[in-house]
Parts: structure tokens; C-alpha cells; sequence
């Protein structure tokens, strides 16, 4: 899946706040953090966006490839009293992660919290896959769009009063789901890293690694795999609920919050009953699967 998102290598462009009135009801005792949230064109990290403007006061970077939604998403931030830049990128490039933390900077002067949410799945059998590249780019977007952002942006999180990072992993990164090798591995491979940078950084930059369960988003439609299926919608948790709870588990700077009771559960009894889980997860997959059909 190639998006012409319209961000090449060496164009880039940010848009400075506009029309923006900052609230002055700020939470956290008059702070007002600076907010680069990625993968903030739709979905999860839209309602992130939403979520932090409507919760206090703060000033938004959304980052994601494409910029027509990027500004929509801006423009219904805004109107909740929040000032919002945008900076088109595309985070599979560490040029334009670079450049991401660099304007924010500019624009804004500092970085307090970085929300890593940008990230694309897969939808087909491991022995049915012809075209190997699907695990450099689920590889490339959802692991090392991580890893880059985190690298250009620690030296100035570490700058900010109350920094944090806060990392949407996902429960097939910590349980393996059929149909989603490339997208288990990505995702495992996240919460190895950010279990590995919690040790080296310890309180002094925070570290909420948040594992939603099936969330009601276009992750399913945007997957690489087979374009004709169908994806049910039903019994999902809706992408304004799931960020309340990844704000809430940022604010109460929490380790590491898994979002849904099967995933909790999941994750507490994996290492008793393995095959049992590995079962029930094989199961729900093909339930959701034949829903769609
Ligand atoms: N939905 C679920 O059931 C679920 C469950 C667990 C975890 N998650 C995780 O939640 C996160 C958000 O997913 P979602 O469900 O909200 O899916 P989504 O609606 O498809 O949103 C994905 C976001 O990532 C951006 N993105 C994709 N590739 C990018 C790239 N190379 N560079 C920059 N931005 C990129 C997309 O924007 P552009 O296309 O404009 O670049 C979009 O804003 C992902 O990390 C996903 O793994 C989702």
C-alpha cells in the first residue's frame, strides 16, 4: 500500500498555528505541554488530538503523510481552543522524523510529550504472502518510525519539566494473532525497545506503553493484504474511548496499560496456559473474520 501522501525526501513543509485561541484552563498546574502526536491524520491518533484539546490547555504538532486530513484534523483541534501546527511526514524516513522535532522546535520552542502512534497492519497468511517487502515497510513504519522520532526528540524531552513519551504498541505485540506476522513482529519488536529505554532512562523521561485491543478505525481497510476483504466493525472499542484511556494512562504516568478485559487477560494468563490463549486468540481472529464475510 502506497500512499501518495504528496512528502518526498526533500520537500517539506510545515503549516504554523492559525486562527487558534489558547485556553487558559491548563491542567497540571499552568503547564501547557507541547504535543507532537504521529499517525494524527485519523483514527486513534485523531482522537488523541481531539482528546488532549478538549482535556487543557496545549499546542498540538500532528504529523502523518497526508495532509488534507492532517489540516481537517487541525482545523476541529482548533475550534477547541488549542493552537495546532501540522507537519507532513512520513516516519518511515529519519530525514523527516528529523525534520518533524526540528519545527516543532522552531514553531514552538519546546517538546513535552511525544505521543508514537503512527503505524499500519497486515491482513494475510504468512505462507500465502508473495511479496516479502510488506515486512520492510510494516518494519519501517511501525518500528523504526518509533525508534527515529525517539532519537530526534529525547534531547529536547529531556529539556521539558514534565516530559513523556507515550507508545501505542498493540495486543499483537503481546500475543502472536493469525494473519499478522509482519505486523506481531513490528509491534513485539516496539515493546522490546521501550521496555529496553525505560531502564536507560528511568523517571526522568516517562515511558506509557498502551496495548489497545480491536479498535474501530480504517487499520483494517489501509492493511497490506488482499484488498477484497471486508472488515467487520462490530464489538470494537470506538476511537475516542480508546484515547481517553491512553491519556488517562499518560497523565497517571503508568508503565504499561492494556486496554481491553480479553487482552488483560490474555496477557496476565499467557504464561500458564499458552496454548489455551493462543486458541481463543486463533478463534476470536476467525470469528471477526467470518462477521465480514
Ligand atoms: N485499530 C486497532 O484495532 C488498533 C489496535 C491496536 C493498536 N493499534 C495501533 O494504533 C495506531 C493507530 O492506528 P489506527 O487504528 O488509528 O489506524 P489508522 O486509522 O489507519 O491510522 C493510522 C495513522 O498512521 C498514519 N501513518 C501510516 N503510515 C505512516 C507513515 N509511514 N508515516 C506517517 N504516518 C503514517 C496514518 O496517516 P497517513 O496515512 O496520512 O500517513 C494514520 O494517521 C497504530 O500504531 C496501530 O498499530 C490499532
Amino acid at each position: 500500500m502506497e500512499k501518495d501522501s504528496g512528502v518526498g525526501e526533500e520537500e517539506y513543509t510545515s503549516y504554523e498555528p492559525e486562527d487558534s485561541v489558547p485556553r487558559d484552563d491548563a491542567v497540571n498546574g499552568g503547564f501547557v505541554p507541547v504535543i507532537v502526536i504521529t499517525g494524527a491524520s485519523s483514527g486513534i491518533g485523531e482522537a488523541i488530538a481531539l482528546q488532549y484539546a478538549s482535556s487543557r490547555a496545549c499546542q498540538l504538532v500532528l504529523a502523518a503523510r497526508s495532509r488534507d486530513k492532517l489540516k481537517a484534523v487541525a482545523i476541529k483541534c482548533r475550534k477547541l481552543g488549542c493552537e495546532v501546527a501540522i507537519i507532513p511526514t512520513d516516519v518511515s524516513k529519519p530525514k523527516q522524523c528529523k525534520f518533524l522535532i526540528k519545527e516543532t522546535i522552531r514553531i514552538f520552542g519546546r517538546l513535552d510529550y511525544l505521543v508514537l502512534n503512527a503505524g499500519v497492519s497486515m491482513h494475510i497468511a504468512f505462507e500465502e504472502l508473495k511479496d516479502l517487502e510488506i515486512f520492510h515497510k510494516l518494519i519501517d513504519t511501525n518500528y523504526f518510525g518509533y525508534v527515529y522520532t525517539t532519537h530526534f526528540a529525547l534531547p529536547f524531552l529531556r529539556k521539558s519539566p514534565q516530559p513523556k513519551i507515550v507508545v501505542i504498541g498493540s495486543l499483537s505485540g503481546e500475543t502472536g494473532v493469525p494473519l499478522r506476522t509482519g505486523y506481531c513482529g513490528s509491534k513485539f519488536a516496539v515493546n522490546g525497545f521501550f521496555e529496553a529505554l525505560r531502564t536507560e532512562l528511568g523517571p526522568a523521561v516517562p515511558i506509557t506503553i498502551v496495548s489497545p485491543g480491536y479498535v474501530d478505525t480504517e487499520i483494517r481497510q489501509n492493511a497490506y493484504g488482499p484488498k477484497d476483504f471486508n472488515p467487520a466493525s462490530g464489538g470494537m472499542m470506538s476511537p475516542k474511548r480508546c484515547a481517553e484511556l491512553i491519556v488517562e494512562a499518560a497523565d497517571q504516568r503508568r508503565r504499561k496499560v492494556v486496554l481491553t478485559l480479553s487482552g488483560k487477560l490474555a496477557y496476565a494468563l499467557r504464561p500458564f496456559v499458552p496454548d489455551i490463549i493462543d486458541m481463543l486468540v486463533k478463534r476470536k481472529a476467525h470469528q471477526k473474520k467470518k462477521a465480514a464475510l
